[in-house]
């Protein structure tokens, strides 16, 4: 359950060849992985990228969709913004703890503003046509918890250990100092 109102979290599984999405969804199928993800974001304002949000079937209030598309409509209950720092400020701003939940392109533009990145780890290769992005430097972050746990996983019907990480950025980015126009919609 998300608690720490004001703090700012990234959100995501990486595999051990650095796949984190697979035509539009994740390359593997762990439930319990998948479960961890719903428990921790719960109750949060989530701040979440275009392709990542078209991809998801259920959307929370609260949920802030980052998109260059200012014809973009979205669901009841979220909103559009046209930049990853309107995305955080608008999140911010509802009272909430926040979480950035993917994909990609987000955790690059938003992991120097995050508090906290949940990171679990997968110590298995899958194929996948989404990387987790090279540009976050986890020189910047310390290493808060770990849990480690063997899941099954259910699209190779093998058992997979999984590292259920917490790291804490020693010195994130004030987001005051970030352009926050926020876009219409
Ligand atoms: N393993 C995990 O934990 C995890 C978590 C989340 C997602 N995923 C996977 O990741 C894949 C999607 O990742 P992705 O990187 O391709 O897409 P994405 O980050 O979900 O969405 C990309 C879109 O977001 C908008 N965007 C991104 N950065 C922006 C910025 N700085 N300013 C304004 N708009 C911005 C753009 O939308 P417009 O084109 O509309 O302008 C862009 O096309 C999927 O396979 C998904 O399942 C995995």
């Amino acid at each position: 359950m998300a608690k720490d109102a004001g703090v700012i979290s990234a959100i995501g599984a990486v595999s051990a060849n650095g796949m984190i999405g697979l035509e539009g969804w994740l390359p593997w199928d762990i439930p319990e992985e998948l479960a961890y993800f719903e428990r921790t974001v719960a109750g949060a304002a989530l701040v979440i990228g275009r392709l990542t949000y078209e991809s998801m079937d259920v959307v929370p209030e609260d949920s802030f969709i980052v998109s260059r598309r200012d014809e973009l409509s979205v669901r009841p209950g979220c909103r559009r913004v046209d930049s990853v720092e309107a995305g955080l400020q608008a999140a911010l701003a509802t009272g909430k703890p926040v979480f950035v939940i993917g994909g990609a392109s987000l955790y690059a533009a938003a992991w120097r503003y995050c508090h906290r990145f949940y990171l679990t780890r997968i110590e298995g290769s899958y194929i996948g046509d989404s990387r987790f992005p090279e540009a976050v430097d986890w020189r910047a972050w310390t290493l808060e918890s770990e849990i480690v746990q063997v899941l099954r996983e259910h699209k190779t019907a093998s058992d997979v250990r999984c590292r259920f990480q917490v790291y804490r950025q020693l010195a994130p980015l004030p987001l005051a100092a970030a352009d926050c126009n926020l876009a219409a919609g």
